[in-house]
C-alpha cells in the first residue's frame, strides 16, 4: 500500500526536472498524476518517460486564469486532492505576482 493510494496529484511545472522527479515519486506511492506545463513537447516526453497508465498531462499557462480544458479521460477527470507547484518562469522578467 502506497502513501498516496487513490489520490490525484496535480503537478505544475510538470515537464521540469523537479516536476518529473515528483511525479515519479508520487506514482511509486500509488497516486494518479496530472502534469501541467507550458511546454507541450516536453510534457509529451515526460509522459513517455514516466510510462504509467496513471499519468496524464495538459499544456497550460498556470499564471493565467483561463487555459485549455483538461483531457476527457484519465486521472484529470477525478477530483484533485494534492497539488505540487514546481512551475518557474524562465526569467525573472516574466514573473509578475
Ligand atoms: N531542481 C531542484 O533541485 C530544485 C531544488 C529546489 C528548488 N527548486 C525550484 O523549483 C522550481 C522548479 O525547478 P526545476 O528544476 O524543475 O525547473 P525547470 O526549469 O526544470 O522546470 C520548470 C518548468 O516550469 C514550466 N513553467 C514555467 N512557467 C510556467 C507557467 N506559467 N505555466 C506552466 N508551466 C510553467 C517550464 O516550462 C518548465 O518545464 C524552481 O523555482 C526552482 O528554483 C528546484
Amino acid at each position: 500500500m502506497g502513501l498516496l493510494d487513490d489520490r490525484v496529484c496535480v503537478i505544475t511545472g510538470g515537464a521540469g526536472s523537479l516536476g518529473v522527479a515528483s511525479a515519479r515519486l508520487f506514482l511509486d506511492e500509488g497516486a494518479k498524476v496530472m502534469l501541467v506545463d507550458l511546454d507541450a513537447a516536453a510534457l509529451a516526453r515526460s509522459v513517455a518517460d514516466l510510462a504509467s497508465p496513471n499519468v496524464d498531462a495538459v499544456a497550460a499557462d498556470v499564471s493565467q486564469a483561463t487555459g485549455r480544458a483538461p483531457p476527457s479521460s484519465g486521472p484529470s477527470r477525478a477530483s484533485a486532492r494534492s497539488m505540487c507547484s514546481s512551475a518557474t518562469p524562465a526569467t525573472r522578467a516574466q514573473w509578475s505576482p
